[in-house]
């Protein structure tokens, strides 16, 4: 096969927030990609960069009283440090912020400049008057239009759930500084993405070519039928970025300079090694150009970065794959549940690295769906199969082998049917590697794992041990076993770096490649004596992870930048971002989506608004007792209770309550029901009420009893 050129990218991670489990499935997924690619002896590079402009990175350096620089510097540390924790293996991980990235922003804008593509038109939006510069939508808060709640953001409420835009609130303020905010016109610099010939070049790229997954594609599909508008690409000083070539106090947007932070930190590795970058990133280029991002920022590197490219005169991407969000145990990450889990405090905690990577791969596919992390699950999976099916190859042998045979191999054959049944699934994993279908690919080993273990069985090495006359069957058998244990680690490798490179020290054999798969450790091969290669997982660790990053909410008026904001990127939920100036003023050409900058993140208000007791004794609550209880087939959380209301008669109730109760043991037991709530259809019944239950940060589920002498019926006031 003609080896491959390749250069791999991750999206650049925001400099003003840690790493997370949801960021680590993309650069997880990236990493084992470019592992696989290296092991078939392709020439790639896999760069990222920390993105490191903004509003909101500029701000939250002020309020902790250092210069941003310092900020972004701190923080490249620490997500470098993550990344090293979870063993992706970056060739070269750099800033935005750095002249190779200024000068080629500078580039690209002064070639799109010479095209005709660059505009200037005025814009109105909210200015803080006192703070002296224009706010995104997240740096406006009002009271709702339609609800009239508080402290809402300017696009959308949280109590209530409508949308709408800043201009709607009422009572708008500036987040920054509480002033009432202004509305300001001034000069922007546009992108003509509605160009014809921007339109032409990306129907064709988007639709024709095949750069992009079917979905993928479909979603653009409806972008352009809701047409093409010119992309902002500037903001006003105070901001931090790259000020833009004769236009003193405009600055590159964020957003504009971020992609070209690829090529930034490309051109670094190419100075710093000698290697060719024109070979890679000039019109014309014949190697490949490959992005893994998030669903969430599909517009920009489908979009905007593509025609970008084009009409800079560079090289245009090969491939843009996106994936899913994560959600943990079925829901969005939630700091109040401690399912918001930073990679730092997983390391912390001990956990091994290799045991997610081993997971996300076991559920990562090429389409762009949304995955799970369920840690029930994940605490199954990791113990079942890689420690008690694949670990324990290693560990029925190796044993034996240094005991009685001083850790020296007998010849194998290759005909073994163990040894060809390894080698003739390998293409088909490596093809399944190769177009991200690393949940395929982790199925077929794991049943070759299933297949050796069951040969191990047959052939009993524990029996032959109780007799010295099968000596030589044992040394045979055990021989076996570990060559077969030594392909197979081959093919789990680009998942499980750190795991294979121990078992190439036991095995006293070289750095593995999937050449490797093609010899077998030859007669009287020297192996290290065994230790063990892999610990289970033990529920108590994820226990502990979750209380580490389960956060007390506070009462909803502190200012943001604090530790208690909620990230409320819609984990799954929409392909399109939020725009973060949406619907500012009707005069204002309209923008594309852009995605939440982390750190934009709403607050969550813990403290319920002040009601009135009339509006508290609208509310029927009644003790209740628990005539029955019962599983609910289908149902993960839900229990199916049916509820003695004396006077009220029987009422049923679906509550979710299953984690934290086993039925037998609510049968009889009194408790408090609302019993007025409007019945509601679920997929399993009809539910007549709720029953009560406190929960807090850390995991689990009380519902209340009332003292003895209470009766079903009676009324709790
Ligand atoms: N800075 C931009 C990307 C610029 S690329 C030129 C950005 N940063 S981010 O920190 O918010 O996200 C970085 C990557 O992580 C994105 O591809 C994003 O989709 C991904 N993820 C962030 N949270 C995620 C989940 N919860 N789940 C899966 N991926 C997620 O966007
Ligand atoms: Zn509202």
């Amino acid at each position: 096969m003609a080896s491959r050129r390749i250069l791999v990218t991750s999206a650049l991670p925001y400099a003003n927030g840690a790493i997370h489990l949801g960021h680590l499935v993309e650069y997880i997924q990236t990493d084992i990609w470019v592992r696989f690619q290296k092991m078939q002896g392709h020439e790639v590079y896999y760069v990222c960069a920390d993105d490191t402009h903004g509003t909101a990175i500029m701000l939250r350096a002020e309020k902790e009283g250092i210069t941003p620089e310092a900020l972004i510097a701190r923080v490249l540390q620490e997500h470098q440090r993550d990344f090293a924790g979870f063993n992706i293996a970056f060739d070269n991980y750099y800033t935005t912020h750095s002249e190779e990235t200024r000068t080629l922003s500078s580039a690209f804008y002064e070639r799109l400049k010479a095209a005709g593509l660059i505009d200037v038109k005025p814009v109105e939006q909210f200015y803080d008057p006192v703070k002296e510069m224009f706010l995104p939508d997240r740096f406006i808060k009002g009271e709702c239009p339609k609800c009239g709640a508080k402290d809402q953001y300017g696009d959308s409420c949280e109590v209530c759930g409508s949308t709408y835009s800043p201009t709607d609130l009422k009572n708008p303020y500036s987040v920054v500084s509480g002033a009432k905010p202004v509305r300001k016109t001034s000069d922007h610099y546009f992108f003509k993405l509605s160009d014809p010939r921007c339109k032409t070049f990306l129907e064709k790229w988007t639709q024709e070519d095949e750069h992009l997954q079917p979905e993928a594609r479909n979603k653009i599909r409806e972008w352009f039928e809701q047409g093409l508008n010119d992309w902002d690409i500037s903001r006003d000083a105070p901001y931090f970025g790259f000020e833009i070539p004769g236009a003193p106090g405009k600055y590159f947007y964020v957003w504009l300079d971020a992609p070209i932070g690829y090529l930034g930190s490309f051109r670094q590795l190419c100075d710093r090694t000698g290697l060719d970058y024109d070979s890679f990133v000039a019109a014309g280029s014949t190697a490949e150009m490959i992005h893994f991002i998030g669903k969430d920022i599909l517009y920009f590197h489908a979009l905007f970065w593509p025609a970008m490219l084009k009409f800079a005169g560079y090289r245009t991407p090969s491939q843009v794959y996106a994936h899913g969000f994560l959600t943990v145990n079925g829901e969005k990450m939630s700091k109040s549940r401690g399912t918001f889990i930073t990679a730092e405090s997983y390391i912390e905690q001990g956990l091994n690295p290799e045991w997610l990577r081993y997971y996300y791969a076991a559920k990562l596919g090429a389409a762009m769906e949304d995955i799970d992390l369920n840690l029930d699950d994940f605490v199954a999976r990791v113990n079942s199969d890689l420690v008690g099916k694949y670990v324990n190859i290693a560990s029925r042998a190796a044993g034996f082998l240094t005991k009685r045979f001083g850790g020296k191999l007998l010849p194998v054959q290759p005909t073994l049917p163990q040894i060809h049944a390894v080698r003739a699934a390998a293409p088909g994993i490596a093809a399944f590697y190769d177009s991200r279908e690393y949940g395929k690919a982790l199925r077929e080993i794991m049943h070759l794992v299933d297949e050796t273990n069951a040969w191990i069985d047959g052939a009993k090495p524990w029996e032959l041990a109780r007799d010295a006359s099968n000596d030589t069957r044992l040394h045979e058998v055990c021989s076996q076993v570990l060559n077969v244990f030594r392909l197979i680690t081959v093919l789990l490798k680009p998942v499980l770096p750190k795991l294979a490179s121990s078992v190439e020290a036991f095995l006293n054999t070289e750095t593995l490649d999937w050449r490797s798969i093609d010899t077998l450790l030859a007669a009287g091969h020297q192996i290290q004596p065994y230790t063990h290669l892999m610990t289970r997982v033990d529920t108590k660790q994820i226990q502990a992870l979750t209380a580490a990053n389960a956060e007390t909410l506070q009462p909803a008026a502190a200012s943001p930048g604090k530790k208690k904001q909620e990230k409320t990127v819609e984990l799954g939920a929409q392909i399109q971002p939020k725009d973060e100036q949406k619907g500012t003023d009707a005069a204002k050409p309209p923008s594309p989506p852009t995605p939440l900058p982390e750190g934009e993140g709403k607050f969550v208000a813990a403290e319920a608004a002040t009601i009135t007791i009339d509006d508290f004794s609208k509310i029927d609550l009644r003790i209740a007792r628990i005539a029955n209880a019962e599983h609910v087939e289908g149902a993960d959380k839900l229990l199916k209770l049916t509820l003695d209301v004396g006077a009220l008669g029987t009422k049923q109730v679906f509550a979710g309550i299953k984690s934290a109760y086993d039925p037998e043991t609510l049968k009889g037991r009194l408790t408090v029901m609302v019993a007025n709530l409007a019945p509601r259809k679920m997929k399993f019944g009809l539910s007549e009420g709720m029953v009560l239950a406190a929960s807090g940060d850390a995991p689990g589920l009380f519902i209340l009893s009332p003292d003895s002498g209470a009766e079903p019926g009676m009324k709790v006031k």
